[in-house]
Parts: structure tokens; C-alpha cells; sequence
């Protein structure tokens, strides 16, 4: 038996296994030991990167723990034109980005024409790189065009697979249900899918992150976002614990084991919350970063959770400095398209 196969047999492991698994704080260590000969097996030392864009922060929803929620008067709402965008991505061609992430608030101004216009644009000018769409829920019909017009990957986070948990976190408008049915969608058209969930999010137990668990088992997405719930202020969740650093670290490795071949961003939220965050992250299974390539004015304004780290290493422009934190932590930083590696 090789490797990969011993260590997946995490995959049969039962509820109450993974359950202590979770809560053991004192296996945080081995878990990220074995998670990282799972990467090394599957990826090598290379780390993915993806420039992100942030798009607009515009949003008809009104998610509870979110910055960007649709009741937050305090924050400058803003939409990048379809140059900016443009521009962003020259940028980010020139930097050796070869993914470009488009992510935004639902915003009815992003018409799936706007939308399909700026993808046949990028695609247009930059025929070897992929597209990824984070746009949140939409129609089959929607995604269907965006796929057409050839957007490559699709990240919507399921946040929780717990429906009652989903929603202790969402307005009633929001469910569970619906988001799956989205993930889903996407997969049948033939997006790559990327899925997750926040660590530590209000009303959150180790139930719920099983359940979470054997979701992505039934969906078998290609990437898989997770970082910790950071509160911001001017959320119903302003006076809400931040999730743990050793949790969303035990939840990485235990997804790199569960899923060698998935795309596991090192997650800004991750870097937020501690100075070593990103590097952690790595270290515990994750294979991809997602420096910002947003214009710089607009960067405070995407503001999710508080005190969004955007500046040096989780910047494009610091990609020097990104390079080297990474060469440091023992990978590579790698400049290709970054697509997953299926069995
Ligand atoms: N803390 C951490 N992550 C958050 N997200 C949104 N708000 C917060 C927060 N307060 C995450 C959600 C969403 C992704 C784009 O950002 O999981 O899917």
C-alpha cells in the first residue's frame, strides 16, 4: 500500500474518530507532519498562486458575519469598470499570475452580460490563463453562460453543511439547500468547483465541521477555501470570538488527507489572523496563495472581516517578498496555470 492510500484511509475513518481528531489540540502538529507528505506526494514543493480581484463590494445579501453585507451604511461601495479589470490583469499577466479570480458581492449591476463581456475579454487577451468566477448564487442558466463564454473554475463557499447552522449565519432568503444546489450546478456544467467553510464561526461545533467534512466528501470539489471567522464590527457578529488558529490548521490537514489531490488555499483570513498565518497554512497542507492584484485604493474597501491584511507579502506587488516566505517554509512558488491534479 502506497502512501496516499494508508493515509486517505482517513476517508473511512468514522464520526467519533474525526470528531476527536477535531478537538484534539495536541494532534495539530502530526496532522500537519502527515498532511504535508500527502502534498509532497501529489504536488511536490509547489505552491499555486491566483490574483485575486476584487471586483465589487456591492451586495444584495446580508450574511451576518460579513463586511460587505447589504445593512452596512459605513462602508464606500465600489464596482471596478471593465478596464480596471482589464488593467488588473495585464498587471497580473506581467507579474507571472496565470489565474485570474474574480470575486464580488451579489451585485445586480454584474449582469451575467457584463460579466460573460469582461471573461471573453480576459480570455481574449489572455488565452493560457484560467478564469475563476466567486460571484456567489446564481441560476443554472447564469452559470451555464458564464461556462460557455469560458470561465475555467467556480469558488462558493458552502460555509456550513449544517442547514440549521446555515441558518444561525444567513437571513432567511439564504439556505443550505440552494447553495448545495449551486455547487452542484456548477459541477455538472463542468466548472472546476471550489467549496468550504469558515473555522469558528458563531454557534459552530465539531458536529457541524464533521458534517462539513462528509459534504465535500459527496460533492468532491477540486479546491476546498477555508479560514477562520474574523468578526467585523459593523456585523451582528461585531462581539463574536475569531475562530482558532490550531483548529483551521487541524481542519486543513485533515482536508489535505481526506482529499490529496484538492487545491487548498493558505487563506488571507489565515494571515490575518496571525503574523505566520499563510506560512501555517502551507504547512499544513495547503498548496495555494491568493495575493491580491485589486487596485490599491480599493483594497481597504473589500473588507470582509477586520483588519484585512493587503499590503507586502499578500499583495501582488509583493510577490518578491511572497516568494521568499514561501522558499522559506520549504516550497515553491510556481507560475503555471495551476490546474488540479485528479487521480
Ligand atoms: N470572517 C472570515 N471569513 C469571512 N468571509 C466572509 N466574511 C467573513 C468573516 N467575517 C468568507 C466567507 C465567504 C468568503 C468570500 O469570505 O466564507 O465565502
Amino acid at each position: 500500500m502506497n502512501l496516499i492510500t494508508q493515509l486517505q484511509s482517513m476517508r473511512d475513518l468514522p464520526d467519533e474518530q474525526l470528531h476527536s481528531l477535531i478537538c484534539d489540540e495536541s494532534a495539530t502538529k502530526a496532522l500537519a507532519a502527515a498532511a504535508d507528505l500527502v502534498r509532497r506526494e501529489v504536488y511536490g514543493r509547489d505552491v499555486y498562486i491566483r490574483g485575486l480581484i476584487e471586483l465589487t463590494n456591492y451586495c444584495k445579501n446580508n450574511c451576518y458575519y460579513c463586511g460587505i453585507r447589504r445593512d452596512n451604511r459605513e462602508v464606500a461601495r465600489y464596482r471596478l469598470t471593465h478596464q480596471q479589470v482589464l488593467a488588473c490583469c495585464e498587471q497580473g499577466y506581467g507579474l507571472g499570475f496565470r489565474t485570474f479570480v474574480l470575486q464580488g458581492g451579489e451585485d445586480p449591476h454584474f449582469t451575467d452580460s457584463v460579466v460573460c463581456k469582461l471573461v471573453d475579454a480576459i480570455k481574449t487577451a489572455h488565452p493560457d490563463c484560467a478564469v475563476t468566477l466567486s460571484l456567489g448564487e446564481k441560476s443554472k442558466e447564469s452559470y451555464q453562460a458564464l461556462f460557455r463564454v469560458g470561465a475555467d473554475r467556480y469558488l462558493l463557499r458552502h460555509e456550513t453543511a449544517n442547514a440549521c447552522h446555515y441558518g444561525q449565519l444567513h437571513p432567511k432568503e439564504l439556505t443550505a439547500e440552494n447553495r448545495k444546489r449551486c455547487l452542484f450546478d456548477l459541477k455538472e456544467i463542468g466548472f472546476q468547483v471550489g467549496a468550504g467553510f469558515m473555522v469558528g464561526s458563531p454557534y459552530q461545533t465539531a458536529h457541524h465541521l464533521v458534517e462539513d467534512l462528509r459534504f465535500l466528501q459527496e460533492l468532491d470539489p477540486d479546491m476546498i477555501g477555508i479560514g477562520p471567522f474574523l468578526p467585523h464590527h459593523a456585523t451582528p457578529f461585531a462581539h463574536e470570538h475569531k475562530g482558532s488558529l490550531t483548529l483551521t490548521l487541524r481542519m486543513l490537514s485533515l482536508v489535505r488527507l481526506m482529499f490529496p489531490h484538492a487545491l487548498l488555499p493558505a487563506t488571507t483570513a489565515l494571515g490575518t489572523l496571525h503574523p505566520d498565518g499563510r506560512t501555517l497554512g502551507l504547512q499544513a497542507g495547503g498548496n495555494v496563495v491568493m495575493p491580491n492584484l485589486s487596485p490599491t485604493d480599493v483594497r481597504e474597501l473589500y473588507t470582509l472581516y477586520e483588519d484585512k491584511i493587503s499590503t507586502h507579502a499578500e499583495s501582488a506587488e509583493g510577490l518578491n517578498a511572497l516568494k521568499e516566505q514561501v522558499s522559506l517554509a520549504g516550497y515553491e512558488i510556481v507560475t503555471h496555470k495551476g490546474d488540479v491534479k485528479r487521480k
